[in-house]
């Protein structure tokens, strides 16, 4: 076979959210090919990074108080930290905002540039006069102007779904600081996309760049009529890269986020001595983008424009995954179902998902559902039931026993029929079907097992007269099941790994190796592989997702901001005194204090407010007080906040707290002499 060189790449989160299960569905897909052409001995190199810039970024560091190059490296590393979890294996996660990615931008500007495909014209687009920033469409809220619903973004309703400009919003409004937007025009750059538009007609119509129901859209949408300029400018103050030609103005982070591809490939290259051209000019290198179905756009027409007007090459496909729904319907955060990578590796092993996606997974680009009930049912039966069972009733009998030879003429053929299925188990992990390759590999199990159970070994164990045959059927069990564990090694290589340390062979590095039986290898005592998934523990999973949306809801209150400035939309709306005063700020004294099971940030409050008043509230603060500490002190409550009805009971109130959060949290006192129940003036 012949060796190929695959550069391949999953899309690079951005920076300001924590991975949840959605982007786990590309990473694993990608991590599954990835781990698959890497044991048919390809020369593969994966590489992904944070997506960095923009406003968003801008404002959370000014909101945080520090740099953002700060908030990048936390993030960066949680995000590492989140997709090592899973076992993703990147040989580099890199970061847009690198050196290496601005001067390969400016490359690119500067060819686009000469090749005359740069236009400039003014844009009229909304101001915040007192942040002193162009407005992007998601932080203009107003009403809707169709059905009126209100406060909704700049660009559509998702109340009646109408699309609009954010000047038609009603009385439209700065969600940065609560301002009254102005019209103002600014010069903006543009990639003239038309000049583009044969190019990419042929280059999205070759069958294998994309999917065809990609390119079956891509030709409906977009290119059958002239295609748009793309703006790809921003008026300073943005977080990003200043435009070389262009000062006080920066490029739009998604000129720069795909070029983060060549940028993050170029530092692994410099910190191993390997060439950029050799990977990114070579047209015997393979590129693969896998993407999701709503960045289909920026990847199979802006990308593909911008590569073709310098020396890089283009992607050899682009392979798009659909959605993730869970339990048939969007994520939720109040249903539990907005899932945080920590969150499920918190609770469950990664393996179980991992094999999870991979049987949901074909080149489709259709959504997948996530749903607890099948999870369960198929990690519990495929997993334990058919595979580890497998080696669970044989390797105990060669405990401490080498593998005799492998009985060839006794297996009816099982050995050989699995080596024989390994091209069909290939081809379709080649063609990312790894529904169908799950498929092919417990159809194995399942000949395996009924092997097992008509040698029955532990009746064979019984009887002294046939100990060579039970060392026989384990050493066919034991084989089998080791071919099995080598198809499964793309998905699972943990589970490789630890197999093959029960037979005390190496970890399988090649493919081929499942073509091969092995002997004379002691077996070492079984351990489990792999434990059934606990229902308790994904009913956890689901309750501490929920919470920790509560959680973060208490915390943003405690700490100034709404629920939507953590996510990502600050709200410093001047206050007036009169507002201020509606505020019934109480000092409280807290006479009861407990944890809240279940509820990895709660503490129950019971705050006296003077005489016989009595308030039980939550508050987020369970990570920075030990509940016994917090008896007997005094402290400042919100006392006229609506009641919230929340998981664990009515939360009466508000306590005031300081600090970034989870330990750092530094409840508010009063000097001492302050009372129970008086008024903060
Ligand atoms: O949609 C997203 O999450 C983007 N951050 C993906 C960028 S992919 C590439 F172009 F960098
Ligand atoms: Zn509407």
């Amino acid at each position: 076979m012949e060796r190929r060189q695959i550069l391949v790449t999953s899309a690079l989160p951005y920076v300001n959210a924590g991975i949840h299960l959605g982007h786990m569905v590309e990473h694993l897909q990608t991590d599954f090919w990835v781990g698959f052409q890497r044991l048919r001995g390809h020369d593969v190199r994966y590489f992904c990074g944070d997506d960095t810039h923009g406003t968003g970024t801008m404002l959370r560091a000014q909101r945080e108080g520090r740099e953002p190059e700060a908030l990048l490296e936390d993030m960066r590393a949680e995000h590492i930290a989140d997709l090592s979890g899973f076992g993703v294996s990147h040989d580099h996660y890199g970061s847009t905002h690198s050196p290496e990615n601005e001067a390969l931008v400016a490359e690119f500007w500067a060819a686009l540039r000469a090749e005359g495909h740069i236009a400039e014209r003014e844009v009229t687009q909304l101001f915040d006069p007192e942040a002193g920033i162009f407005l992007a469409d998601r932080f203009v809220l107003g009403g809707c102007p169709r059905c009126q619903a209100p406060d909704q973004y700049g660009d559509n309703c998702e109340v009646c779904g109408a699309t609009y400009e954010p000047s038609d919003l009603i009385a439209p409004k700065s969600s940065i600081t609560g301002a009254i937007p102005e019209e103002r025009s600014h010069p903006h750059l543009f990639v003239k996309l038309e000049s583009f538009h044969d190019f990419l007609d042929e280059w999205t119509q070759t069958p294998g760049r994309v999917p065809p129901e990609t390119a079956n859209w891509l030709k409906a949408t977009f290119l059958s009529e002239p295609l748009r300029d793309w703006d790809i400018s921003r008026a300073a103050p943005y977080f990003g890269f200043e435009i070389p030609d262009a000062p006080g103005n920066f490029f739009y982070v998604w000129l720069d986020a795909p070029v983060g591809y060549i940028a993050t490939t170029k530092q692994w290259c410099d910190a191993n001595g390997a060439r950029l051209e050799d990977w990114w000019c070579n047209p015997e290198s393979e590129i693969h983008h896998f993407i999701g179905k709503d960045i289909a756009y920026f990847h199979t027409l802006f990308w593909p424009a911008m590569l073709s007007a310098v020396d890089y090459q283009l992607p050899s496909a682009v392979h798009v995954h659909g959605f993730l729904t869970v339990n048939g319907e969007k994520m939720s955060k109040r249903k539990g179902t907005y899932i945080l990578a920590r969150t499920y590796l918190d609770h469950l092993s990664p393996e179980y998902l991992r094999y999870y996606y991979a049987s949901k997974l074909s080149a489709k680009v259709d959504d997948i559902d996530l749903n607890f009930e099948e999870f369960i049912q198929k990690v519990n039966s495929d997993l334990v039931g058919k595979v580890v069972n497998l080696a669970s009733r044989t390797a105990r009998f060669m405990k401490g026993e080498a593998l005799p030879e492998y009985p060839v003429e006794t297996d009816g053929g099982l050995f050989a029929a699995g080596a024989a299925a390994g091209d069909e188990i290939a081809a379709a992990y080649e063609a990312r079907d790894s529904n169908r390759a799950m498929r092919l590999v417990m159809a194995l199990a399942d000949r395996a097992n009924e092997f097992v159970e008509s040698r029955e070994p532990w009746n064979l164990k019984k009887d002294e007269s046939k100990q060579d045959e039970l060392r026989e059927v384990c050493a066919i069990a034991l084989n089998l099941f080791r071919q099995i564990t080598i198809y499964l090694a793309p998905v699972l290589p943990r589970f490789a790994r630890e197999s093959a340390r029960l037979l005390s062979i190496d970890t399988p590095t090649s493919w081929q190796d499942a073509a091969t039986p092995v002997a004379g290898h002691e077996v070492v005592k079984f351990k489990h592989l792999m434990e059934r998934v606990d229902p308790e523990k994904v009913t956890t999973m689901i309750e501490a997702s929920r919470e920790s949306t509560e959680a973060s809801e208490v915390e943003a209150a405690v700490t100034g901001n709404s629920p939507e400035a953590l996510a990502g939309e600050p709200i410093e709306a001047e206050c007036t005194i009169d507002d201020f005063t509606k505020v019934d700020l109480r000092v409280a004294e807290i006479i009861e204090a407990k944890a809240v099971p279940k509820a990895n940030k709660l503490l129950e409050l019971t705050l006296s407010l003077g005489g016989n008043e009595r308030r039980t509230v939550f508050a987020g603060i369970k990570k920075a007080y030990e509940p016994e500490r917090l008896v007997g002190r005094f402290t400042v409550v919100v006392a006229n906040l609506a009641p919230r009805k929340m998981k664990f009971g009515l939360s009466e109130g508000m306590v005031l707290a300081a600090g970034p959060g989870d330990s750092e949290l530094f409840i508010l006192s009063p000097d001492s002499g302050a009372k129970a129940g008086e008024r903060i003036r």
